[in-house]
């Protein structure tokens, strides 16, 4: 068996069929139950600030919360169909595939090509609640995985700041569930791809992969996602939330990447390959999660025709490599890219997102994130 069947299930990582073969079958049930293996570990040792750096990001975090109902303007209103016109006229000067951000989306010989407006427009709404849903079901894997994180790290530095990062979590869940239910017009269930990859981080016993999927891997992701968003976005309610999700993301990822820096240093060969399969199966999961399968299914197009003709656009293919740009150079930073051969490495070269290595790691970005006055005299 190849290492890609191994690790994801396809030999061929591109395989779309396999990827599409993978659905959500549990669409109405309202409670999911995983079993997590994981021992919780009491430490003895209370000495804080044993670790400067995660003191320092706890207490920055004491200082930064915000308060989702009263620091939002919730009584902005949203209007579904402004949003997507206001989109296209972003990407004026093409058909309706500018609604999706996809200013060079030639839609000859594809499914899209009769489509009509009230088509284009009902897409670009359905996108906004699936985009907007997949960030909510990550929020709350978010928020199970830290809580997590405060029972099975043994150092205290780790287990304070991971408890304000519960709070975070809990106010992130929080304005994407108010602003799906009270501004946009309908949930979508999780995304098959992106619960398969948080069942397997909360299923691991060891304390570190839960670090390693959700503070490195889904939050660096996120981090990059929300802020290609906020840059986009032209409602003002949702770029102010956004805005305040990602002052506190960018601590998130930079506690996965101080505490990791720490422990991988010691590790064998051996156990840092174990990490490297699972950090390439986490990014494909992602990766396999941004094709929105969902949105397509509920469109009543081939599905499949569909995300080839929307992958061929050089703006979609840009946006699912810069996905990537915060994962990969917190990668190198943690060692994984070029032990065991440089082995994570040619798995990222493969998937075309090498190029971010020698990016910005996100150690000590989240300074740049923080809130300033003028972000919250603006609420
Ligand atoms: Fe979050
Ligand atoms: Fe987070």
């Amino acid at each position: 068996m190849s290492i890609n069947e191994e690790i994801l299930g396809r030999a061929d990582v591109d395989d779309l069929e396999a990827i599409l073969a993978v659905s959500n079958s549990d669409r109405d049930a309202v409670i999911s139950t995983v079993q997590q293996n994981a021992e919780a570990i009491f430490t003895w040792d209370y000495t804080k600030g044993a670790r400067p750096a995660l003191d320092k990001l706890y207490e920055k975090a004491k200082v930064s919360m915000w308060n989702g109902e009263t620091d939002l303007p919730w009584d902005t209103e949203v209007d579904q169909e402004s949003i997507v016109i206001a989109n296209a006229e972003q990407n004026s000067g093409v058909n309706g595939a500018g609604a999706l951000g996809l200013a060079d989306f030639d839609v000859t010989g594809t499914p899209f090509e009769k489509w009509t407006p009230d088509q284009w427009m009902r897409l670009g709404i359905e996108s906004q609640n699936w985009t907007l849903s997949q960030f909510m079901h990550g929020e709350q894997g978010a928020l199970i995985c830290t809580a997590k994180i405060v029972e099975t790290v043994p150092w205290i530095d780790a287990k304070y700041y991971a408890s304000t990062q519960v709070m975070d979590e809990a106010r992130h869940v929080e304005v994407f569930a108010r602003y799906l239910d009270t501004k946009l017009s309908g949930h979508y269930p999780v995304n098959a791809h992106l619960k398969m990859l948080l069942d397997d981080i909360i299923t691991d016993s060891r304390w570190d992969m839960t670090y390693l999927g959700m503070q490195v891997m889904v939050e660096g992701l996120a981090l990059a996602a929300f802020g290609f968003m906020h840059q986009m976005s032209t409602e003002p309610l949702l770029k102010q939330l956004l805005r305040y999700v990602m002052s506190d993301e960018a601590r998130h990822v930079a506690f996965g990447v101080l505490s990791l820096q720490e422990y991988y240093a010691n590790l064998s060969d051996a156990e840092i390959f174990e990490r490297q399969q699972f950090a390439f199966e986490a990014a494909v999961r992602m990766r396999d999660r941004f094709l929105q399968q969902e949105v397509w299914e509920r469109m009543d197009v081939p599905v499949k025709d569909a995300i080839e003709a929307v992958m061929r656009t050089p703006t979609r293919q840009l946006f699912q490599i810069m996905l990537f740009s915060k994962i990969v150079p917190n990668c190198k930073k943690l060692g994984l890219l070029d032990r065991n051969d440089a082995w994570l490495r040619r798995r990222f070269e493969e998937i075309g997102v090498i190029q971010f290595e020698d990016w910005e790691d996100t150690g000590s970005e989240y300074e740049s994130f923080a809130l300033t006055d003028a972000d919250q005299r603006s609420a």
